[in-house]
């Protein structure tokens, strides 16, 4: 059984999530059916993932009820403001084949049209089309912005978090604000960089970093748990009270990364693994200065999007 946490409103949210960043089409459906035949009950996803449609057809296939299985998505950065994300959120559900998501969140801050993205988020969810809205890359004073501006808090902050890279500024937040903080890239990505072409320092993007999963600290513990290293990590990460959403394409990987829950670290080995934040290694782009255009904005550029067969834009 995969525990939950309740998140603000009460729904239940599972600690452990299956990411689908880069899985895409039939691969997807089947990782997708994979993982909840598993006994995997959250899965994540984004518009910018282009697999909404791949990921509602692998949840058919799995035969699962409606409320057997949790889904979040992500408002695509393009789309922020309100009336594109109304119709954004709608296109998603579209795609999923579902009459309600679990979970959507603001993808990204940005500069400033969070606020009316959030704002769209917000009234979908009084609407009871989204049963829980939350945010995704977003530090203190965006989270505050939210709730001054609609008086509702994100309930959910998925945030950039691994042992080489620990926002505690942010968990901190949260903790302090019944926020439930959900961790991404949590094995780092595996240790491949993806900072957003336009944003990375020289040579940044693609770039094959050391991964945690080689650490002499992890691989120690994980010797000490008779565990693997990815399992170390993702259960330390829900010991602290995160979420985890890994992501595989592998099924014995999908499994393993499930058998997390029946093993607890000690203090010393929480206090080693909060250590290796020092390295300071961000897979992802900082939210504090990471902009891209918006539709409107792409249109007046001559880049109008591709729709997909709905006629929705992608
Ligand atoms: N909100 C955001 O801005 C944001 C950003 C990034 C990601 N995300 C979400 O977070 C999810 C997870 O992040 P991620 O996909 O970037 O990376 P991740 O889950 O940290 O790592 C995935 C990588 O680790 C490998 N892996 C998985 N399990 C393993 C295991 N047990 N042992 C060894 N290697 C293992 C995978 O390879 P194989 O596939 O070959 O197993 C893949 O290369 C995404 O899929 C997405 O849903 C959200």
């Amino acid at each position: 059984m995969i525990p939950t946490r309740k998140l603000s409103n009460g729904v239940e949210m599972p600690y452990l999530g299956f990411g689908t960043w880069k899985l895409k089409g039939e691969e997807c459906s089947q990782m997708v059916k994979y993982a909840l035949d598993t006994g995997y009950t959250a899965i994540d996803t984004a518009q910018v993932y282009l697999n909404e449609e791949a990921v509602g057809e692998g949840i058919r296939r799995s035969g699962r009820k409606r409320e057997e299985f949790f889904v979040t998505s992500k408002v695509r950065n393009r789309f922020q403001g309100y009336d594109n994300t109304l119709y954004a959120v709608e296109a998603s559900l579209k795609r999923f084949g579902l009459e309600q998501l679990d979970l959507f969140l603001v993808h990204w801050p940005g500069e400033d049209m969070y606020v009316p993205t959030w704002k769209a988020l917000v009234r979908m969810y009084e609407e009871g089309l989204l049963r829980a809205v939350g945010a995704s890359n977003f530090y203190p004073e965006h989270l505050e912005t939210c709730a001054q501006e609609t008086g509702v808090m994100p309930l959910v902050d998925q945030i950039e978090m691994h042992p080489y890279f620990q926002p505690y500024e942010i968990v901190e937040y949260c903790r302090s604000h019944d926020i439930f903080p959900v961790a991404w890239s949590p094995l780092m990505a595996g240790g491949e960089s993806r900072k957003d072409a336009k944003t990375a320092k020289a040579g940044e993007t693609g770039v094959q970093l050391k991964s945690p999963m080689e650490d002499p600290v992890i691989l120690k513990i994980a010797e000490n748990h008779e565990k693997t290293p990815a399992q170390v990590i993702l259960h330390w990460l829900v010991q602290n009270e995160f979420g985890v959403i890994p992501k595989s394409s592998n099924e014995g990987r999908i499994r393993q990364n499930m058998e997390i829950f029946d093993f607890r670290l000690t203090d010393e080995e929480m206090k080693q693994m909060q250590k290796l934040t020092e390295k300071q290694i961000r897979v992802g782009d900082d939210p504090r200065t990471y902009r891209f255009p918006l539709l409107d904005e792409m249109i007046a550029a001559g880049k109008e999007p591709e729709r997909d067969r709905f006629g929705n834009y992608m």
